[in-house]
């Protein structure tokens, strides 16, 4: 849709230094950055809660974007909106009514995003498209940073921007997991709009020519 957002995600910082790596994506010019939350549950990893959101919030006023890959997300959301996150986003697979939930985060005044996993197909989401602000496409099986993009995933994404077009829809289009110089180009062919990079991202040495390289995808 408009330019390409580039969101570094934390999942791959020095978890001894969040600070730390909130002021190396900010100096970097990246647009959001994207935190990762887990559970344990939904997925076989645990990162943090929203306590880190609000101490994290104290130091920067950059876009949060709140990935949750939790289980019963429903009892989480507040906390992170009461932290002062920007928009949450949550998994179809894990939500009981996934639009009322989208209801209920735009009524916390935050946007609203769902996710799918690489086993869900874009469909699934049909009748969700007109309620959500975010669609999260996961381009790798959730857990990890550090896995490759599964190519297959980007066809959701051209889907998804096709019956955005054809309904005259603006939710904005995410890939997440596996984004670097090398497959960034064909995620936003596919029609992405947020670039989600975790260990591409810290992995470099200069990271505002990686936000860049990204951005001009
Ligand atoms: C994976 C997370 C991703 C992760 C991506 O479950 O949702 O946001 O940080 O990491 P990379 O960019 O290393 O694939
Ligand atoms: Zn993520």
């Amino acid at each position: 849709m408009g330019k390409t957002i580039v969101a570094p995600s934390i999942l791959s910082a020095d978890f001894a230094d969040f600070g730390g790596a909130l002021a190396r994506i900010e100096n970097a010019g990246a647009d959001w950055v994207h935190l990762d939350v887990m559970d344990g549950q939904f997925v076989p990893n645990l990162t943090f809660g929203p306590k880190l959101a609000e101490d994290l919030r104290r130091r920067s006023s950059i876009f949060f974007d709140v990935h949750l890959m939790v289980k019963s997300p429903e009892l989480i959301a507040p906390a992170f909106a009461a932290a002062g996150v920007d928009s949450i986003t949550f998994h179809i697979e894990a939500a009981a009514q996934p639009r009322q939930f989208l209801q209920a985060i735009r009524d916390m005044g935050k946007k609203a995003g769902i996710s799918i996993v690489p086993s869900t197909p874009a469909a699934t989401l049909n009748e969700l498209l007109p309620y959500t602000d975010l669609i999260l496409v996961m381009t790798v099986n959730p857990g990890y940073g550090g896995q490759e993009l599964i190519p297959e995933c980007l066809q959701k994404v051209r889907f998804l921007a096709d019956e955005r077009q054809k309904r005259g829809l603006n939710y904005l289009l995410s890939v997440d997991g596996g984004i670097h110089s090398q497959t960034a180009g064909a995620a936003v062919a596919a029609g992405a709009d947020v670039l989600v990079a975790g260990s591409a991202f810290f992995s470099v040495p200069d990271g505002a020519a990686f936000v860049r390289q990204l951005r001009n995808c």
